[in-house]
């Protein structure tokens, strides 16, 4: 087996340790990157004057050939070829012959690898952030024309104060919002060319790290090759980033497995986003919401491991850190295909929003209501919560309507039928608020912002 450091070995490597430690069954899914940071190089060799212009040419051809050939599945991997640096390095010599050998001239696998992570990592997040805004889209579509649909609003899982539908879709579309710029931010990030960097220490030959980053696309460049080499922080961002979203789709999910309860049943899942029993024929199961919950526990945990394994870190590069792919593709697969997936089931679900106003139509949320009425007659808060509480009590103890009894314990009366729920709710009118007008300004600044996130999106 031919290996990119044979020259001061007398043997080839342990196949064990070849086992262990090639990268190539999953690093080639950065093919693509790291034949553009080759492109970069070679630029900036003939720049430099240590490429002539034909074996400039001859190398980026064959680095071409070699994309095709990938892109096609024609490429013949090797034995020998222990990540996707030696197996693109090995064709372009076999391809171009001794012009492909100055390919890796000034260059390691050290700023390679780096800079190939980070162009991914640059495209893929802005893909994620795509996806983080398409949801909020269908959670703002089905929101629309909700703005007087009562929903419990609940603390502790107990029934609260009334809220309408299209509140409550929205606050899940403004988490959303949020991972959406967190993911941007964690791209920022990644936005640094370590092209140039070396093994470690930079370059004695005339490279220019500012020309290849400029070619790249990189808005910055890195300022130390130590640093260059090591940091890892842009995938430990990207991966809180992505553990964000893992999360927020989990309480997500959590949300829809209990409105599609039997308890609930505020929501009935279209078919083709539900699941049956392959036992039980009455089962429709919301297995859509159960993954979203249980694969954030491996997202989390490609943050944590990740994390755990950055720690004990000497500067600059240590093998350890290929130990940062699997984590960010698996992260970024489970999180897209999540995306989708949660968008499906919330595009499709039909609300039972005689339920959901039912369950709404408990005169005890309206017990706030009865408070304010005293607070705006003069009396302190502290107070009127204590006569409500008493007259709560009451109720619940003689079984009497509250709404009666604030009428003739306290000479309050609730303007509109306790029982559209729609009465506390209008009362609410102030910014972010649950009532129906404050809700229709809600929406149209959430439109603003998903039109700025639109915006802000690479083409
Ligand atoms: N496959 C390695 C990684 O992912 C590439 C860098 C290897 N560098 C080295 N000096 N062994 O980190």
């Amino acid at each position: 087996m031919s290996t990119l450091w044979s020259g001061r070995f007398d043997s080839g490597p342990a196949e064990a340790l070849w086992e262990y430690s090639e990268s190539l069954s999953y690093d080639r899914r950065l093919a693509g990157d790291d034949i553009a940071g080759s492109r970069a190089h070679v630029k900036g060799l003939k720049r430099a004057g240590l490429l002539s212009g034909e074996d400039a040419d001859a190398i980026l051809a064959a680095l071409d050939q070699a994309w095709s050939e990938i892109k096609a599945g024609q490429f013949d991997f090797d034995r020998g070829d222990e990540d996707i640096h030696s197996a693109i390095e090995r064709r372009v010599t076999e391809i171009a012959g001794d012009a492909g050998a100055r390919l890796h001239t000034g260059r390691s696998r050290n700023d390679q690898i780096a800079t190939d992570l980070r162009l991914f990592l640059k495209r893929e997040l802005a893909g994620t952030a795509r996806r983080v805004l398409a949801l909020q889209e269908v959670l703002l579509a089905r929101a629309e024309g909700e703005e007087e649909t009562p929903l419990p609003g609940l603390t502790h899982l107990q029934a609260a104060q009334t809220v309408s539908l299209a509140h409550h879709l929205m606050a899940h579309a403004w988490g959303l919002s949020r991972d959406f710029e967190r993911l941007m931010e964690a791209r920022d990030r990644a936005d640094v060319s370590p092209l140039g960097a070396g093994a470690l220490g930079g370059s004695a030959l005339p490279l220019d790290p500012e020309f290849t980053g400029g070619e790249l696309g990189f808005a910055g460049v890195f300022d130390n090759s130590l640093d260059a080499v090591s940091d890892r922080d842009f995938v430990a961002d990207a991966l809180h980033a992505l553990a964000m979203v893992g999360v927020r789709l989990s309480k997500m999910g959590e949300e829809v497995i209990l409105w599609a309860s039997d308890g609930f049943r505020y929501v009935s899942l279209h078919d083709e986003w539900s699941t049956g029993s392959s036992m039980l024929p009455q089962k429709k199961n919301p297995d859509i919401a159960e993954l979203a919950r249980g694969k954030a526990g491996r997202i989390i945990g490609a943050l944590a491991g990740f994390l755990t394994t950055l720690k004990g870190l000497p500067l600059a590069y240590n093998r350890d850190l290929q130990e940062d792919k699997e984590p960010v593709f698996d992260a970024l697969d489970q999180v897209n295909r999540g995306l989708l997936a949660m968008g499906g089931l919330y595009d499709t679900l039909t609300f039972n929003r005689e339920r959901m106003s039912e369950a709404a139509s408990s005169e005890y949320l309206l017990a706030i209501d009865i408070a304010d009425v005293l607070v705006n007659d003069g009396t302190p808060f502290r107070k009127a919560h204590e006569k409500v509480g008493a007259l709560v009590r009451k109720a619940m103890e003689s079984g009497e309507s509250l709404v009666a009894l604030a009428e003739s314990d306290l000479g309050i009366v609730l303007e509109v039928t306790p029982s559209s729920g729609a009465a506390s709710l209008a009362r609410r009118a102030t910014r972010g608020g649950a009532g129906p007008e404050a809700v229709r300004a809600q929406a149209a600044r959430l439109t603003a912002r998903l039109a700025d996130q639109r915006a802000a999106l690479p083409d």
